[in-house]
């Protein structure tokens, strides 16, 4: 019997002791990019189980602060460096809070809607998700900070992409190998803001 890359990476992330085979996604888009450095603060959007906040933490070291919230309470991390929030994004008040810890130097979102199956609404909902991580970068990232963002894949992206060009130096669209073939997210990767 063959395993396909679902199991290898649900099996390797049980192995090195990351919460979720996501993890890897982060691993192999900052192996690409180098987005996370010694001693920066991150914030992680669409945190929960946290398999990307122990990947961030692992790049940022003991000077460093990762900033997890998400819908879903997160376990504690159990790392002096890590900020668990539970909360909507959208929420006002969530924001404020996000804020006390900003300005950042990436923000990480991994943010997914519920599916409802009816692809134009999920993809809807995705863009809207995207849009508004992009919006938190707009108020605490710091100039020259870089964002990676999940978006369910759809013509309206190529708008963002054109978008973001203006408000960052370099704007890629990047699926990695982690990704299931089946699905339909890339991740946006964004580095230099303006
Ligand atoms: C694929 S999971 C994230 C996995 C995570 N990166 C990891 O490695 O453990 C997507 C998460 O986005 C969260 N999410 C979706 N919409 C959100 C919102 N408006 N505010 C906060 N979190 C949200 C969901 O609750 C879900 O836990």
């Amino acid at each position: 019997m063959s395993f396909t890359p679902k199991d290898n990476y649900f099996y390797k992330a049980k192995k090195q002791g990351y919460r979720a085979r996501s993890a890897f996604k982060l691993q192999l888009i900052q192996e690409k990019y180098e987005i996370l450095k010694e001693g920066d603060r991150v914030l992680d959007l669409g945190a929960a189980p946290g398999g990307w906040m122990q990947v961030a933490l692992e790049y940022v070291g003991n000077k460093g602060k990762v900033v997890g919230v998400d819908l879903q309470p997160i376990e504690s991390l159990n790392n002096k460096q890590a900020i668990e929030i539970v909360g909507d994004v959208t929420d006002f008040d969530i924001q404020k809070a996000l804020m006390e810890y900003a300005p950042y130097n990436a923000i990480v979102s991994d943010m997914s809607p519920k599916t409802s199956g009816m692809k134009l609404a999920d993809q809807a909902r995705s863009l809207e998700l995207v849009e508004m991580a992009f919006g938190i970068a707009d108020e605490m990232l710091e100039k020259s900070g870089s964002v990676v963002a999940k978006v369910f894949e759809s013509p309206e992206i190529q708008m963002l992409r054109k978008d973001l060009h203006k408000k960052f130096q370099r704007v890629e669209l990047f699926k990695p190998k982690a990704s299931r073939k089946e699905s339909f997210e890339t991740y946006f990767v964004a580095i230099g803001k303006r």
